[in-house]
């Protein structure tokens, strides 16, 4: 049973699918207000509408700074503040070193790392004037070990781990 999230507003990037969707569900389910974030607008829509009056939307990159400044903004105008922010946006190409993918790689840097480091910078500045906040990442298990054919993801993921 999740305690403690009743009325918290909590920014989730990646929700919408997987890991960050069911995470929104959850959350709600236990009296969150939740603000979404991800490219696919029509998902996060069908979200929020299932979800109800406690939860807003914004189709936003991570990778772009301006919109995860936006999406703190929109938080803060429909539910006044922030609390808490989960930053698992994420995507996991992989392959060998030697196929040279390296759009993916750069994807990976733009999305796993630099995304977390937006995410956390829009929120940064209310969490230390309000004096309180939560930071929570997505790691991996190839945050902790090596994984052959993931090795940009993996170093990623160690990024993610080593930022807990
Ligand atoms: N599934 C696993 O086994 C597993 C294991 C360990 C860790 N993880 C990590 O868990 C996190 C969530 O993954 P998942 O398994 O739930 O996969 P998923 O269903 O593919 O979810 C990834 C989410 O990230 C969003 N996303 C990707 N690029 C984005 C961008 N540039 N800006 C904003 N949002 C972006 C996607 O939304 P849009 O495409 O709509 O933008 C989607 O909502 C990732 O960080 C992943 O690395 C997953």
């Amino acid at each position: 049973m999740m305690q403690n999230v009743e009325n918290k507003v909590i920014i989730i990037t990646g929700a919408s699918s997987g890991i960050g969707e069911e995470t929104a569900k959850t959350l709600a389910a236990n009296g969150a207000k939740v603000v979404l974030s991800a490219r696919r607008k029509d998902r996060l829509k069908k979200l929020a509408s299932e979800i109800g009056e406690n939860a807003v939307y914004l189709k936003s990159d991570v990778a772009d700074r301006d919109d995860m400044a936006a999406l703190v903004k929109l938080a803060k105008e429909r539910f006044g503040k922030v609390d808490a922010v989960f930053a698992n946006a994420g995507i996991m190409p992989a392959g060998n070193m030697s196929q040279l993918k390296v759009n993916d790689w750069e994807a990976m840097v733009e999305i796993n790392i630099k995304g977390v480091l937006n995410t956390m910078a829009a929120v940064l500045p209310e969490f230390t004037a309000q004096k309180s906040g939560h930071i929570i990442v997505t790691s991996s298990m190839a945050g902790t070990k090596s994984v052959p054919g993931n090795a940009v993801y993996c170093g990623k993921k160690h990024f993610c781990k080593g930022n807990a």
